[in-house]
């Protein structure tokens, strides 16, 4: 009998196109660019399952962390990243990308020229609406940082003015009351 070897199986998820791996960093781990980016480049889909907001409210009660990880969709629906890349994007509050949403994709595109070696951050605020409860204490570390991470109608105006012009912030976050 012919023995193959045994695939390692991942602990961690990848990229499928290898741009992205997951690494320790300052908050825990985190996203790390395997090559460099320009500003405005896409770079790679957060992936994962569609969940309503009832869902993600059980998750806060069986594990806080897993429904913290859950990104806002469409106005009544979140974004589970468990099992994929996305389960690792951290905030900043001088973040290198930004999230936009291309039809049912959530894309990381790139908002500054991104070096090899670079963590790859978000603002969280982006895809938090006036509708949502969550806050996070930040530890970003950068001088902008806003201490206190807060849904989008708490943004600076001017921050905000820069991460419309990228494209970064959904119609469904700002509509939200
Ligand atoms: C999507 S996960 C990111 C992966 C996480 N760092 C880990 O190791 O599992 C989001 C969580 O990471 C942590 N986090 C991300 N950005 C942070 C920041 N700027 N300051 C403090 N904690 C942060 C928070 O615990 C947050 O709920
Ligand atoms: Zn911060």
């Amino acid at each position: 009998m012919k023995l193959t070897k045994l695939k390692k199986i991942p602990t961690t998820p990848t990229d499928p196109r290898g741009w992205i791996a997951v690494k320790k960093v300052t908050n825990g781990r985190g996203l790390v660019a395997v090559r460099s980016f320009r500003a405005n480049q896409l770079i790679s889909e957060i992936e994962g399952r569609v969940v309503t907001a009832e869902e993600v409210w059980s998750y806060w009660k069986a594990d806080p962390r897993l429904g913290a990880n859950c990104i806002r969709y469409d106005a009544d629906n979140f974004l589970n990243p468990e099992g994929h890349i996305g389960a690792f994007a951290n905030h900043s509050c001088n973040p290198n990308t930004g999230l936009v949403k291309r039809g049912r994709r959530l894309i990381i595109k790139a908002i500054a020229p991104i070096a090899k070696g670079d963590e790859l951050t978000h603002d969280y605020s982006t895809f938090i609406g006036a509708d949502d409860v969550w806050t996070m204490r930040c530890n970003c570390g950068e001088k902008q940082c806003r201490g206190t991470v807060r849904n989008i109608k708490k943004l600076p105006k001017a921050t905000l003015a820069r991460y419309r012009k990228f494209g970064i912030v959904p119609d469904f976050i700002l509509k939200a009351r």
